[in-house]
């Protein structure tokens, strides 16, 4: 039964038989499998293709046993299923056409509805069918980093034209981020109506804000994009990069399990969320490239922490990097469950 499943039960904080494991891009250019696989086919129309889809998503669970499949798509998806000419650019990221700066440039975002999105349900329904007792986790992006990929056009380090935009026009910024909410929350609904069993929402770049503008400019609206299942009964993940300063915000939002990244312990994470909210990491990427010897001690050391955490699922700090060794990551699951087995 899926509900008694080692993530569920440690998203909703109750007793697990082992600490669960997944890894964010568990599926990827990491997996020879997966390069192979997606050779001479666009990123986006991958996404679309069921499929690739339930293949790609599949791959990682059968190689490194781990406890959940993440449903392979990407945050802009939804953004293009309404007509945003966008491309994910390989090595780069999502890419806009013509960039969002103005109130006309609201009229490129009408409401996602299932209608345009029929290969989303059939890819999810067909993924529950064969993950069986594994759990599958739906995602989409949150508004914030949608609204950045939309305004600069592009990946950005420093959020610049989408900072001036939130302080400059607060009032279009408010609109962009509610028609980004109802886009991501549609999206998060037709993956759980279609049978996934958790979902994850992505803030990436949101740690480039501080508190006062989280709380000002972006709360609700992720409030808004979580509340979308909220009636569902499914365990909701809010993950963030460098959101150490922005955990119980992002809690507030409407998770039951906070994603942590590598600069902050698991330790500090749970003093900053008290009780109320299992934690989700945080193995640094980079480290997956240390001696074995290193590696595994960090991994058993994150375990041991999560102990204190009210839930812990184990994942990295950020998302698999492409030249990671496949090879480390089913040994990582297999130290989680071995060391955590209770
Ligand atoms: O395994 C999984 O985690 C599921 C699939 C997944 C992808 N993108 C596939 C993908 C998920 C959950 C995402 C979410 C996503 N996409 C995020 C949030 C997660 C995060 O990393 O913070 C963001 C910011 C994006 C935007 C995006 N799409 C980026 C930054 C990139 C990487 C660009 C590159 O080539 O390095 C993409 C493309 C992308 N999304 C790839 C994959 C497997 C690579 C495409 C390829 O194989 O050519």
């Amino acid at each position: 039964m899926i509900a008694d499943s080692p993530l569920v039960l440690a998203a909703t904080r109750r007793p697990v038989p082992h600490t669960p494991a997944w890894f964010m891009r568990q599926a990827g250019r990491s997996l020879p499998e997966y390069r192979e696989l997606r050779e001479g086919t666009d990123m986006l129309d991958a996404c679309r293709t069921p499929d690739l889809v339930t293949e790609i998503t599949l791959q990682p669970v059968r190689r490194h046993k781990v406890d959940a499949a993440i449903f392979f798509s990407d945050i802009v998806v939804p953004v293009a299923a309404v007509g945003v000419d966008l491309s994910i650019v390989p090595g780069t990221g999502p890419v806009v056409a013509a960039p969002f700066r103005t109130r006309a440039d609201l009229d490129r975002l009408p409401d996602l509805t299932p209608d345009a999105i029929p290969d989303i349900t059939e890819s999810v329904q067909r993924l529950v069918a064969e993950l069986g007792s594994t759990p599958l986790i739906g995602f989409a992006g949150a508004p914030f980093t949608l609204a950045s990929y939309l305004v600069e056009g592009g990946p950005s380090k420093t959020h610049e034209r989408t900072k001036a935009l939130m302080h400059g026009d607060p009032q279009l910024w408010n609109d962009l981020c509610e028609r980004l909410a109802q886009i991501s929350g549609a999206f998060l609904r037709a993956q759980v109506e279609a049978g996934a069993s958790a979902i994850q929402l992505f803030d990436s770049w949101v740690g480039a804000l501080p508190r006062a503008d989280y709380t000002a400019y972006v709360q609700k609206h992720s409030t808004a994009a979580l509340a979308a299942v909220a009636d569902l009964g499914v365990p909701r993940i809010h993950f963030g990069v460098g959101t150490g300063e922005l955990l119980d915000l992002m809690g507030e939002a409407g998770a039951d399990v906070v994603g942590v990244d590598y600069r902050v312990s698991l330790t500090d994470a749970v003093a900053r969320l008290g009780d109320s909210y299992a934690v989700q990491g945080n193995l640094d990427p980079a480290l997956l490239g240390a001696p074995w010897e290193v590696l595994e001690a960090r991994v058993r050391a994150i375990v041991d922490e999560g102990r204190n955490a009210p839930g812990h699922i184990f994942n990295l700090g950020h998302g698999v990097p492409p030249h990671a060794d496949p090879d480390v990551l089913t040994r990582i699951v297999e130290v989680v469950h071995e060391h955590s087995a209770r």
